[in-house]
């Protein structure tokens, strides 16, 4: 990751040392949080990290020490208590997951130990993406590193408690990253997504009380043990604490993971830490938290990377994934791409989703190609306000959402594809490394199916 002057939470020490060995991890302080709290009460742990109030990293924002908090106290039940955690990254855009995962797995493996620990649990499973072959070889091995050193497993450290890790790959579905389906994943069933309530942290896998947190989030928290829930607070702006690991990609100089405290602006991340727009170009527009949040224009690059001041602007921060968009860009095509993808990944359970999806994509293509009309595009706004809030899960959203924004805000490039019968942009418009179409997400898939 290239170097900023900000002080790396998540990342720290992966700069100056390797820290996926043990030993290495241990000179900056590995496993010293875990240490601490396996002297403490559990409630005391769980104050700690509410104090903190570090928002869920993997898209939905909800404040993970309160999460845990929704966890029946194993007093309160006579079922197992699971943690799983999402490694399942498969938002377009986001590669950060993968950078903590490579580069600090102990981190990762530590604040899992700790989250278990404090909601009384005893096995962690951790679901990556299939495709995540080296993160998977590079977890693994930290993993039987910590085991060969009582770190996981039996009589942890010594206190008599025990934790289990098991690593589990998943097969490049991006549905199977929205909680409920990884559960029915897990379970080895296919990936589709449960009603909800019962949430799943009174039932979730094998129906038992389970918290399910992000790679981003759960790495958040041996530091926030060692250092302090206040400690944390004190960083970002209000609402929105701390540190993010943003990645940064699309149409800038230096593209990449960046671990920033959170109320940074978006120009100051795009222009100054990401070198700006290559070839001298102008920005035209940013897609702030993934392919699936709604996307700003470039008069909106001095909003700040927070989660009120995004959602002021009409977007969201999502998994911290920013594309920067140059001016070179059919927006129908943008459009397109993504909308391809969810109708790729809809996984077909509920209706809206399945069909709306379809009609989206169908409709976009046809603008795209100059056949489309003004009835046409009234309809794909019809069709993306049929599925917001209607589908089974928010994969469904995720799809309907950024189609309406990219109408609204860029109407004028549809508009100018049904007037003159073509698109204006031909084969000048350039999309290079952003969001690749969804064929090539496939036959990625596929092939790493086969050397699997
Ligand atoms: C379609 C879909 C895909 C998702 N993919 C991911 C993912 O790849 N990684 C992730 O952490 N969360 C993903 N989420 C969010 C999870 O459902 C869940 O909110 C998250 O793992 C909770 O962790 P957090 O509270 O630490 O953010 C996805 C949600 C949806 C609807």
């Amino acid at each position: 990751m290239p170097g900023t002057e900000y002080e790396q939470i998540v990342l720290a020490g992966a700069d100056d040392h390797d820290l996926t060995r043990l030993s290495e991890y241990e000179k900056v302080g590995g496993y010293q949080a875990l240490r601490k709290v396996l002297g403490m009460e559990r409630q005391a742990v769980l104050d700690e990290l509410i104090t903190a109030s570090v928002r869920g990293r993997g898209g939905a924002g909800f404040p993970s020490g309160r999460k845990a908090s929704f966890v029946p106290k194993p007093e309160q039940t006579s079922k197992p208590i699971y943690l799983t955690i999402n490694a399942d990254e498969s938002e377009p855009g986001t590669f950060k997951d993968r950078e903590i995962m490579l580069r600090v797995p102990h981190r990762l493996i530590e604040g899992a130990l700790i989250t278990a620990y404090t909601i009384g649990s005893t096995s962690v499973f951790i679901y990556m993406r299939g495709e995540y072959l080296t993160e998977f070889e590079v977890v693994k091995a930290a993993l039987d590193e910590a085991r060969d050193r009582g770190l996981v497993g039996a009589n942890i450290l010594g206190s008599g408690w025990n934790c289990t890790i098991v690593l589990h790959r998943g097969a490049g579905a991006y549905i199977c990253g929205e909680e409920t389906s990884l559960l029915e994943s897990l379970e080895g069933k296919r990936g589709q997504p449960r009603s909800k309530p019962p949430f799943p942290a009174i039932s979730g896998l094998y129906a038992s009380p389970t918290l399910i947190n992000n790679v981003e989030t759960i790495a958040t928290v041996p530091p926030v043990i060692m250092r302090g829930g206040e400690w944390y607070a004190t960083l970002g702006v209000e609402n929105s604490n701390g540190t993010r690991v943003f990645s940064l990609s699309g149409n800038v100089v230096n593209g990449g993971n960046y671990e920033l405290p959170l109320g940074i602006s978006l120009r100051e991340l795009i222009y100054n830490i990401g070198g700006g727009i290559p070839n001298g170009r102008k920005l035209k527009a940013i897609i702030p938290g993934g392919s699936s949040t709604p996307v700003l224009t470039a008069d909106q690059v001095d909003v700040t990377l927070d989660y009120d001041a995004v959602g002021a602007a009409g977007s969201m921060l999502g998994s911290g994934a920013i594309i920067a968009i140059d001016d070179r860009a059919c927006m129908v095509q943008l459009a397109l791409r993504v909308s391809q993808f969810y109708q790729h990944e809809s996984c077909g359970k509920c209706t809206p989703c399945r069909e709306g999806t379809r009609w989206m994509t169908a409709l976009i293509e046809k603008i795209e190609l100059g056949h489309g009309t003004n009835a046409d595009l009234d309809l794909l706004v019809d069709v993306c306000e049929r599925i917001l809030g209607r589908s089974l899960c928010p994969l469904g959203d995720a799809a309907a959402m950024p189609i309406a924004s990219y109408v609204d805000r860029f109407r004028e490039e549809f508009q100018a594809h049904i007037d003159q019968g073509c698109c204006p942009f031909g084969d000048s418009s350039s999309l290079d490394g952003i969001l690749s179409p969804v064929q090539q997400h496939a036959r990625m898939t596929r092939e790493l199916a086969v050397l699997a």
